[in-house]
């Protein structure tokens, strides 16, 4: 059923106040396919709506909003090893990950708590702790628009990067993703090279952890320094860690001899945002409703009626000022309507 002027305040986890023009929820492919034939698709393009948990509604939605409740879990494969389980894109993504940790099939846990649904994550290709969907992605399920058929795209047609698709590029606005096909391991090792992880673990005597202490010491983390979109509106990382040239690290070292940078391509060096932004005397700082995160300087929240405006002006403040600062570009990682 298409609506029209609905309010679209409680599917965006920044909170922002905006109505779309038309709505109509998608909880089959039946009821796809009949939006597809209808002229609607023609006269507005739509845009697609998960978890609404990395974008910014700056405006009202002048055209037709699809919400995409597709359910269900299959396992598609299985041997002695692994499952190959294909997921709707409707469902949320951290229950799909408490899921396979339940059933203890390895490969997603250090994805746990990331907000969102299924369909949104490979666009996207999120990540957490050292793994990316990308890494257990076989392929991704898609109506498509442009023939009005389901299509399934393997790894390599997502030409995958980091936070970044073949969704966010050529195949922009081309596909409405129906399921996720993922390949979990049924004797997984676990993953806890990065950051705090081992930290948590050896603080609560886990010399041999599984992978639900594993879950259970990343919801831990992000819940230290992460909001909760529940009560404070944001929608994660709002920038992406910028990918610099060596010789941008060495400028910065000339000051600042103990920022940190991580591995990239040869050449490249990744710089940690919320670095640059805390350097710069953001963290912590509100300007109205708008503001950015005391925890964790990376995050842009929304204390209460900010407008989608006045987040993105905050966010143009920063971009110039870690620019001028540190002759570094951020790029904004949240998709901005
Ligand atoms: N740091 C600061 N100030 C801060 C926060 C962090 O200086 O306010 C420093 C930390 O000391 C650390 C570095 O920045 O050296 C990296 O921080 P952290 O490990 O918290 O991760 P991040 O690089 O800021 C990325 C992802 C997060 C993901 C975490 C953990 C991006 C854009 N963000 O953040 O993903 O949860 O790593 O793996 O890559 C998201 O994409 O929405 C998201 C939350």
């Amino acid at each position: 059923m298409i609506l029209r002027n609905q309010s679209i305040a409680h599917l965006n986890t920044f909170g922002l106040n905006a109505t779309a023009n038309l709505y109509c929820e998608i909880e089959s492919i039946a009821a796809l396919q009949s939006v597809w034939k209808s002229n609607l698709l023609v006269q507005s393009s739509p845009l697609i709506l998960g978890g609404g948990s990395n974008i910014l509604f700056t405006q009202d939605y002048p055209g037709l909003i699809l919400l995409n409740k597709l359910k269900g879990k299959n396992i598609i494969e299985e041997d002695e090893n692994a499952l190959l389980v294909s997921v709707s894109a409707g469902e949320n993504w951290h229950e799909t990950v408490l899921w396979a940790v339940k059933n203890g099939w390895g490969g997603i846990e250090n994805l746990s708590l990331i907000p969102g649904s299924v369909g949104a994550a490979p666009i996207q290709n999120i990540g957490a702790y050292g793994a990316e969907i990308e890494q257990v992605l076989v392929f991704v399920e898609a109506f498509d628009f442009d023939t009005g058929q389901v299509v399934q795209l393997s790894h390599s047609d997502c030409q995958f990067g980091y936070r970044d698709s073949y969704f966010k590029n050529e195949g922009k606005g081309r596909y409405f993703i129906t399921a996720v096909g993922m390949r979990l391991q049924k004797n997984p090792t676990v993953n806890v090279g990065y950051g705090d992880i081992q930290a948590v673990l050896e603080r609560k005597n886990m010399s041999q952890p599984g992978i639900a202490d594993v879950s259970a010491a990343i919801i831990e983390i992000r819940q230290s320094k992460l909001p909760d979109p529940a009560l404070l509106g944001n929608c994660g990382s709002f920038f992406k860690n910028p990918i610099v040239p060596v010789a941008t690290l060495a400028f910065i070292q000339q000051h600042h001899p103990e920022v940190k940078s991580f591995p990239a391509q040869a050449g490249f060096v990744k710089l940690p945002a919320a670095w640059l932004i805390e350097q710069c005397g953001w963290k912590g700082f509100r300007e109205g409703d708008a503001g950015v995160h005391e925890k964790q300087a990376l995050v842009l929240v929304n204390y209460g009626t900010a407008k989608g405006t006045e987040i993105i002006a905050l966010a143009k403040k920063i971009q110039q000022s870690v620019l001028d600062t540190f002759q570094v570009s951020l790029e904004m990682e949240v998709n901005r309507v």
